[in-house]
This record gives structure tokens, sequence and C-alpha cells, in this order.
């Protein structure tokens, strides 16, 4: 696997509205795409950090699984996500060779057209992981 940066944080919320206050007027980031993610249930927001981006997930139903992680630990930091230069399915291959539990077993399509897939936290530092490509790279 060659993860090349940090494509995105993710950190859920339970409003994006609410937060943009901080993002934009307090931060002085941009919001430059708002994007519903039908089959996560969610909303997501984008700001740019140099080549890094910080995604604001919001739960568009209770059974989302941002709502749940919400109701849990409550708002903050939910996911890293690496992209990987050499392509989300050999990164999966090459991690469930290495004994990851892999939460996804094939990539998916996720926010920004790219492809995704989540590790488990229970073999990642109980850090939810996600690998991201984009798929004309
Ligand atoms: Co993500």
């Amino acid at each position: 696997m060659d993860i090349s940066h940090i494509e995105h944080l993710g950190i859920a919320v339970k409003s994006i509205e609410e937060q943009l206050p901080y993002y934009e007027g307090v931060l002085g980031l941009k919001c430059y795409n708002i994007e519903v993610v039908e089959d996560q249930k969610v909303k997501t927001a984008f700001f740019k950090v140099g080549q890094t981006k910080i995604e604001l997930l919001e739960p568009t139903s209770p059974d989302s699984t941002i709502a749940k992680f919400i109701e849990k630990k409550g708002e903050g930091i939910h996911h890293i996500a690496f992209s990987v230069a050499d392509g989300v399915a050999n990164a999966l291959a090459e991690m469930e060779s290495k004994g990851v539990q892999l939460i996804d077993k094939a990539p998916r399509g996720g926010a920004e057209g790219l492809n995704i897939a989540f590790l488990h936290p229970k073999s990642t530092g109980s850090v939810l992981t996600e690998l991201c490509e984009h798929p004309n790279k």
C-alpha cells in the first residue's frame, strides 16, 4: 500500500450549519462543497486545508452510523482518510493479508466521487480508517 497523504479528516457534527461560523468565520476556511451521501445517510461539507480536507459529517437519519457515533461518543473526530496511490482494491487485499479486519471488502463510492473503503478500528488502534483514491487518477 502506498499512502501518499492524508486525504481528509472526518468530523462528526450534529449540524453542519451550526459549525459553519467556526470553520468559516473563526478559522477562515471556505466550504467549497456540501453533498448528501445517501447510502451512508450523511450530509458532508468540505474545506480544503492544503492538500488535505476537513469533512464534516452530519447524520441525515437517526439510524445513520454518524448518529450512533455522536450518541455514544459525542461530536468530534470520526475517521482519518488516507489517499492510496496504488488503489483501494490493492490496499484492501494487502491489509487483509496482513490480518487487518475490513469493514468494506471492496471499494465503494464515497463523497466527491472517490473510491473508498473502511478498515475496522479493532485493527487500527481504535482509529476508524478510510482508504481512498480518485478513480480517474
Ligand atoms: Co471520509
